[in-house]
């Protein structure tokens, strides 16, 4: 480990599934070579506080709090990752901004577009570093797909497609949770809960949509209580949304789509950009095959086998695979290097503008959706 690697404290609201995650990363964070920054998990709370007990056997933590006040109100703490429900996300970011810490947001940043907004203006305000959550981008898949997208070796871009699909609320006896309900999760439902991962790269390549026309389906209407009893599951399960996006003054198809409820797939993540010149496709259901087509007098797919490359280097072999964990804290690291002013030229977190204009397209599409109509996009 380099002399010059600066510490970092940071506080996790929030000890539940992604809570967990974080404190997963940092504690391996030594398999990162170049990484400036070195986090140390310092606090966690959670008013569950049956919750923290897991983080009790990892070793940096050193405040077990129940009310997030307490833990904000620790001068030992620089950076807070709050990973709550969608519901508290204005209240706990606004209060991280304003006890003068920086923030690690989860997404979607505010239940909706109006909660994004003040967020976004608050921590503008105050001059906060904030980041937004989102890891798929790290994949080395992703990367390349990005990197080709981005050097316009495409031509002329004839279709996108991002998607993000699960398949676990097909079994109609999974319990409810908030998730699944509008109050906690937002309007936007399962574009609360997915999108962010569908629209970031899109939306870093500068491809908004001024366009939307969506289909949204909600299936199954109720879900066991885990009580013994029924209760109401009101959520939209799946948004497809074929928007229009303008790419080198030409329109061009860009499909959106997330679901809870698309059959065999378990969390797969899906880019694929197509132009006249090459184009790409990546999935997550094949992790490390990453397919590219040129033109030429037949036209013929390829694939290549991706191995183990990342953004910041690390201990591990370069013909290994890569996982959920190791995406988690790629992004960690560029969030921390971005902060400190030494990400370079990697690829950084998703900004408060892009939480934002992710919300403005699930505005548009709940608009759509009632209207049954195409929906235009300020801007
Ligand atoms: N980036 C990703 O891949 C990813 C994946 C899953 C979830 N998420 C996001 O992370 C956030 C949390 O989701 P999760 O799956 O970890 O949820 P979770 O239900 O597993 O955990 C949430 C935790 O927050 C706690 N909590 C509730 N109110 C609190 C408060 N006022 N103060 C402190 N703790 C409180 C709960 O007790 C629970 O332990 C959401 O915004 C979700 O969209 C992101």
């Amino acid at each position: 480990m380099s002399a010059e690697r600066q510490g970092v404290r940071v506080g996790v609201i929030g000890a539940g599934l992604m809570g967990r995650e974080v404190a997963s990363a940092f504690g391996r964070w030594f398999a990162l070579l170049d990484c400036p920054v070195i986090p140390e998990l310092r606090a966690v709370c959670d008013v569950n506080a049956a919750a923290l007990d897991w983080f009790r056997q990892v070793p940096t933590v050193k405040h077990f709090d129940t009310d997030h006040r307490a833990l904000l109100a620790r001068a030992d703490i620089d950076v807070v990752y709050v990973a709550v429900p969608h519901d508290l996300h204005e209240a706990l970011y606004l209060d991280v901004l304003r006890s003068g810490k920086d923030l690690f947001a989860e997404k979607p940043f505010g239940i909706d577009l109006a909660a994004a907004v003040r967020i976004r203006d608050e921590a503008r305000r105050l001059g906060r570093f904030v980041r937004v959550s989102s890891e798929f981008p790290f994949l080395p898949g992703a990367r390349r797909a990005f990197k080709m997208a981005s050097a316009a070796q495409l031509g002329r871009i004839l279709e996108v497609r991002s998607a993000f699909l699960h398949s676990s609320d097909l079994d109609p006896s999974k319990p409810i949770n908030w998730k699944r309900r509008s109050a906690q999760c937002g309007e936007a439902g399962v574009m609360n809960d997915l999108g962010l991962h569908v629209a970031h790269l899109p939306l870093r390549l500068g491809w908004k949509p001024s366009l939307v026309h969506a289909h949204l389906q909600k299936v199954y209407t109720t879900r066991p209580d885990g009580k013994g009893g029924m209760a109401p599951c009101d959520t939209w399960d799946n948004a497809v949304l074929h928007t229009t996006v303008t790419l080198g003054g030409e329109p061009v198809p860009m499909t959106l789509e997330m679901k809870r409820m698309a059959p065999t797939e378990t969390n797969t993540w899906i880019f694929e950009a197509l132009g006249t010149e090459s184009g790409f496709r990546y999935s997550t259901k094949e992790p490390k095959t990453f397919w590219t087509y040129r033109r030429g007098k037949e036209q013929t797919w390829e694939k290549t086998d991706l191995g183990f490359d990342t953004a910041f280097r690390t201990i591990t072999g370069s013909i290994f695979e890569p996982g959920f964990p190791d995406i988690l804290m790629q992004m960690w690291a560029a969030f921390l290097a971005e902060r400190q002013g030494v990400l370079g030229e990697r690829f950084g977190c998703a900004t408060p503008d892009e939480a934002v204009a992710h919300h403005e397209l699930w505005a548009a599409a709940l608009e759509s959706h009632r209207l049954k109509s195409v929906v235009a996009l300020g801007g």
